[in-house]
């Protein structure tokens, strides 16, 4: 018998828009990227059914108290042997992305929950992992992608202790990025977990905004760490419009305590940092932040420019650098995923300290998951994309 369980955020009953939320006030959608936002319908270029619902304004989507009862609520039935899912095979451009309706659903290690996937978000390192820039430490093809999942615990492994059926849960799945990522991702109808990886989704956020959030905010939350980054400390964040920048402001001013957050983004999302916090939003097609006469305490880099990043850093202070090329006295890490800084983030997202950033194109059905990858492809995206509904 299949049941439908809703979103804790779902309250109302208006005919439903997947990007209408409850906790609209919660998100940053930014409104000035209405040029992108799309009423049309897109063109279904695979063999999944076009999802039916229209798209709408976000100046609508702001000011709504409307959530999406039909579209946020996640049907769990029987769990089936096989699911629908983005599989590739060999390496490659996004062409080598196929949909598949026959994957076989993953088993439950017994440190392990199943999740009937709700949303997931696409981050570079998906991409970059299909593109076989990680090949030496990737696990063996086909491969299932995906990293960022929310959706609802439908089978728990023997030793699970935090965990039970019917938890909305939010994580990253894959413990280390680019080390033996998991062969079975969340962009699937189901996916396995290990407990340690999931913290209960913020009652507020709905799945969309759940799913954004996990390997952007932890590893805005480690890099901010790393760096030793303290209350009245100063933080220059490159690349603020992006996944992990967006967080990186809103961490560094309202978790970390920062006497002043400078960020960079082009022109079009300076608005943008400012509403998430930043006290100084640099045009980068304008302005050159390393020639600025202020430095700052902490440089942290996330679009790789570590060799200008060290320049605009002040005398031992430090810079932290997510791709690229490394200039001492920067540093480069990877991010490991850990439920327990969701856990202890969790607090600033249910009061609205820190809200989700999700990109105003999507998000984007499960039949476009390709188009999505295009999307985030162009190094363009403001925020996270993500894909609901699943399927
Ligand atoms: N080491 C790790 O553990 C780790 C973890 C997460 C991510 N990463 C890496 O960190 C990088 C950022 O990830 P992300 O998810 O935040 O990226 P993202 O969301 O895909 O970044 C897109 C944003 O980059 C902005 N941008 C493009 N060129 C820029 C420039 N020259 N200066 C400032 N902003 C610019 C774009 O704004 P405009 O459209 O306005 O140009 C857009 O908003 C990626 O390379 C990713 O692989 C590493």
């Amino acid at each position: 018998m299949e049941t439908m369980v809703a979103s804790t955020t779902c309250k109302l009953t208006l005919t439903a828009f997947h990007s209408l939320s409850s906790t609209a006030s919660q998100t940053f959608s930014p409104k000035f990227s209405f040029s992108f936002r799309e009423n049309k319908q897109r063109k279904n270029t695979h063999t999944l059914k076009q999802a039916s619902f229209s798209r709408l304004p976000l100046g609508v989507r702001a000011n709504s108290q409307a959530a999406s009862t039909a579209s946020q609520a996640v049907k769990v039935g029987a769990i089936p042997s096989e699911m629908k899912a983005w599989v590739y095979g060999e390496y490659g451009g996004v062409d080598v992305l196929k949909f598949d309706e026959k994957v076989t659903v993953p088993q439950v290690k017994e440190d392990q929950v199943l999740i009937k996937v709700a949303a997931a978000a696409l981050n570079p390192v998906d991409a970059k992992r299909r593109q076989g820039k990680f090949k030496a430490t990737d696990s063996p093809l086909p491969t299932v992608p995906g990293y960022d999942v929310a959706g609802v615990v439908v089978k728990v492994g023997s030793q699970v202790k935090e965990f039970k059926e019917g938890d909305e849960v939010y994580g990253d799945i894959n413990e280390k990025a680019l080390e033996g990522p998991k062969q079975f991702g969340s962009l699937a109808e189901y996916t396995a977990v290990e407990e340690k990886l999931l913290a209960l989704k913020p009652k507020n956020l709905d799945f969309i905004q759940a799913a954004s959030l996990p390997l952007a905010i932890e590893t805005a939350y480690e890099g901010l760490e790393r760096t030793g980054f303290s209350s009245g400390k100063s933080i220059l964040v490159l690349n603020g419009s992006g996944g992990v920048g967006s967080l990186v402001i809103q961490l560094a001013k309202q978790v970390f305590g920062a006497s002043k957050v400078a960020a960079t983004s082009g022109t079009r999302n300076l608005e943008l940092l400012k509403s998430l916090g930043a006290d100084l939003a640099i045009d980068y097609t304008k302005e050159n932040f390393e020639d600025l006469p202020e430095k700052f305490d902490v440089v942290y880099d996330a679009i790789g420019q570590c060799d200008r990043a060290v320049k605009a850093v002040k005398e031992g202070g430090a810079v932290v650098a997510l791709t690229g090329a490394v200039t001492p006295p920067g540093f480069r890490f990877v991010v490991t995923s850990n439920g327990a800084v969701l856990k202890k983030l969790n607090p600033y997202l249910e009061s609205g300290k820190v809200k989700p950033v999700v990109d105003p194109k999507g998000p984007f059905p499960f039949s476009e998951v390709a188009e999505a990858f295009s999307y985030i492809e162009t190094n363009r995206a403001t925020g996270k994309v993500v894909i609901h509904p699943i399927p």
